[in-house]
C-alpha cells in the first residue's frame, strides 16, 4: 500500500517535471522566434546573441531583398568605401573570396556592427589579407535595424564572385 502510494507520487513528480521541461523548451523557442530584426538596433542584436549564432534569415535569391540591400549599400554609404557593387574601391572588396576575419554571418554581421578595432578587442584577429588593410567603422547604431543590415548583407552575397566553396568562408573540414 505505501509503496503505492510512493510510486504514484513518484510518476506524479516525473509527469511534471517533464510538463515544465516541455514548457520551458517551448518559451525558449518562442523567445528565439520572437526576435524581430525590423525592431531591434545591430549593436543591440549583438549584444544579445552569443558568439556564432547570428544568421541571416535571408537568401541572396531573394530578388526583393536584394534589391533593397543593394538601395541599403548606398544609402548607409558602404558604397563610398566598398564600391556601389561591393567590389572593392577604396576599401577591400567585400564579393571575392578572401575574408578577413571569416566569411560566415555571424562574423560580417558583428563586423559591420561592431567595427574593426571592437572586434579585435574581442579577440578576432585579420586571417585574410586584402589589398587594402584599414579599419572598418562601427555601423550598430547607424544602421537602423538589424533587418537593414541582413538585406545589405544578402546582396553582398548575392554579388559573390570567389571560389563557391569559399562564400561563407573557409569551409570548416579546412580550417
Ligand atoms: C570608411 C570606409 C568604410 C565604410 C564607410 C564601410 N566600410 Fe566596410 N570595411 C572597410 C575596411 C577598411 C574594411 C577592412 C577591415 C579590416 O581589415 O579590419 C572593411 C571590411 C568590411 C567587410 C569585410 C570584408 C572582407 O573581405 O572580409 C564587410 C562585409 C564590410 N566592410 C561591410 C560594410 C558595410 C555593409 C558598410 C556599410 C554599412 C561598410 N562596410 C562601410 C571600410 C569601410
Amino acid at each position: 500500500m505505501r509503496r503505492g502510494v510512493l510510486i504514484v507520487g513518484l510518476v506524479t513528480i516525473f509527469a511534471g517535471v517533464t510538463a515544465l521541461c516541455t514548457l520551458g523548451r517551448v518559451w525558449a523557442d518562442n523567445a528565439a522566434a520572437a526576435v524581430d530584426y525590423t525592431k531591434i538596433l545591430p549593436a543591440d542584436l549583438v549584444k544579445d546573441t552569443p558568439k556564432g549564432k547570428l544568421a541571416n534569415p535571408y537568401k541572396d535569391t531573394q530578388a526583393d531583398v536584394v534589391a533593397e540591400g543593394g538601395k541599403f549599400l548606398q544609402s548607409y554609404s558602404c558604397s563610398g568605401c566598398h564600391g556601389g557593387g561591393g567590389g572593392g574601391g577604396m576599401c577591400p572588396a567585400l564579393t571575392n573570396d578572401i575574408w578577413v576575419y571569416g566569411g560566415d554571418d555571424d562574423t560580417l554581421f558583428r563586423l559591420v556592427t561592431l567595427g574593426s578595432d571592437e572586434l579585435q578587442k574581442l579577440g578576432y584577429t585579420r586571417v585574410g589579407r586584402e589589398n587594402v588593410v584599414g579599419p572598418m567603422p562601427p555601423f550598430g547604431t547607424i544602421i537602423k535595424s538589424a533587418d537593414d543590415l541582413w538585406k545589405i548583407l544578402a546582396f553582398v552575397r548575392s554579388k559573390y564572385s570567389g571560389d563557391p566553396a569559399y562564400k561563407f568562408g573557409t569551409p570548416p573540414d579546412q580550417q
